[in-house]
């Protein structure tokens, strides 16, 4: 059996829980025991209902930044470590970054840097807990190994040294099949955060709306929507604002701590192609779309890999290459371990905004905010860097 199925099969159901309350159905939960205490760090977590203080990484980021407001909304005091120049290509500067996080204490450091991390990020603090949502920028191998692993490690190290109470990680559902850089560097966190004795959450969301957005403003100027043929990958998006609220619950509700938890978002899992279908229909056009075969990627991967070995910076290129055929042809659904099987009906659902309220939204006021980057998740036809 596989590593990533035998992981899996730790795992054990929750026992029915207020968590509906949440939109939540405990069979979606998936806990697993508690590691042996460490150095006893606790296991235990919280239940806030009071303020608490709480570190955010990665909190200029796509979904870092609706987490660290949404802690702020809730009341909590909120402490962000953030470079100079943050998003996508480093554009933005340190003073919309502080306007971005307004109402957030905004500090400036390194936090692939233990001596950053310790001396401005968690200097005279006391967190009652740590939310990542790093994540490598590219999906390169090094900066996934750099960021998605090493980054939260230090990020781990430094919770633990600082009695911070609880962990909660931004993973990915995909992390449940791992054949990619980033997955595995983002599976070896998830297991050592499991293994720390710390009280964590792990939040393992299925595509997020932006991903699915890469073509919009084409099709919006009159051009097909591209899919690619003989492949049916399948998945259940959320919205950023859904999933920041997502993960602000970790922090107050026992259930969903100690915990693995994908999560989807609210309607039907979508492929590519009803994505199309559904920008067509707001538009009102006639569906068109360009089908782009699978086996492109089959053909490139072995040239990229081939060429890695003489020019390291085509090592990169064949891991986007595998990248986006992972996504052409693997669902973001929960994976049944016992079937190999995924099961749209059982990847839970969270939160109200629906796919197409997003499109609605994005035709009508633009993209703006969505930071697309490098994600353009299904997008074959613009880039195939998505994580
Ligand atoms: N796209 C999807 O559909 C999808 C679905 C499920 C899960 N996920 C996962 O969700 C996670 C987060 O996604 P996201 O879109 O919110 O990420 P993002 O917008 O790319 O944000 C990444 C964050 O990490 C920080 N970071 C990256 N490299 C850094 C470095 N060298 N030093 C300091 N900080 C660094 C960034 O800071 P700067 O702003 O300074 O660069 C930013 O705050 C990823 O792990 C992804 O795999 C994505």
């Amino acid at each position: 059996m596989p590593a990533w199925q035998r992981n899996l099969a730790q795992l054990q159901i929750c026992p029915p829980t207020d968590s509906a309350r949440f939109g939540l159905h405990e069979q979606w939960l998936l806990p697993v025991s508690p590691a042996p205490l460490a150095h006893g760090p606790s296991t235990q977590g919280l239940q806030a209902s009071k303020p608490l203080c709480v570190f955010v990484a990665g909190a200029t980021g796509y979904i870092g930044h609706h987490v660290a407001r949404e802690l702020v909304s809730r009341g909590h005091e909120v402490v962000c470590l953030v470079r100079e120049c943050s998003g996508v290509a480093g554009a933005v500067d340190l003073e919309t970054t502080r306007q971005r996080l307004s109402g957030c204490e905004v500090r400036v450091g390194d936090i692939t840097d233990w001596n950053s991390l310790d001396q401005e990020g968690f200097k005279g603090k006391t967190f009652d807990a740590v939310v990542s949502c790093l994540a490598s920028r590219s999906g390169g191998i090094s900066d996934s190994l750099a960021i998605d692993y090493r980054a939260n490690r230090l990020l781990l190290d430094a919770a633990l040294a600082g009695g911070v109470g609880q962990f909660v990680l931004l993973s990915a559902i995909c992390v449940q099949k791992p054949q990619l850089a980033f997955q595995r560097a983002k599976q070896r966190i998830e297991q050592e955060l499991m293994a720390s004795g710390l009280c964590y959450s792990i939040v393992r969301p299925t595509a997020f709306f932006k991903s699915l957005a890469g073509q919009v403003e084409s099709v919006k100027r009159g051009k097909p929507f591209t899919i690619f043929a003989g492949t049916q990958a399948t998945c259940k998006p959320i919205g950023e604002a859904d999933l920041a609220k997502f993960m602000a619950n970790c922090l107050q509700d026992p259930a969903l701590q100690n915990a693995v938890l994908s999560i989807g978002g609210p309607g039907d899992a979508v492929t590519l192609e009803d994505c199309g279908r559904m920008l067509f229909e707001l538009l009102g056009r006639k569906p068109v779309f360009r089908r782009v075969p699978v086996f492109m990627f089959s053909l490139i991967i072995p040239i990229l890999s081939a060429l890695g070995f003489v020019l390291p910076r085509f090592r990169d290129m064949a891991e986007f290459a595998r990248i986006g055929r992972y996504y052409a042809t693997e669902s973001m659904l929960l994976l049944d371990p016992s079937t190999g099987m995924y099961d749209a009906a059982a990847t839970p659902s969270f939160g109200r905004q629906t796919l197409r309220d997003f499109y609605e939204r994005v035709l009508e006021y633009g993209l703006e905010g969505q930071e697309l980057g490098d994600h353009a998740l299904f997008d074959a036809s613009v880039k195939i860097q998505d994580r």
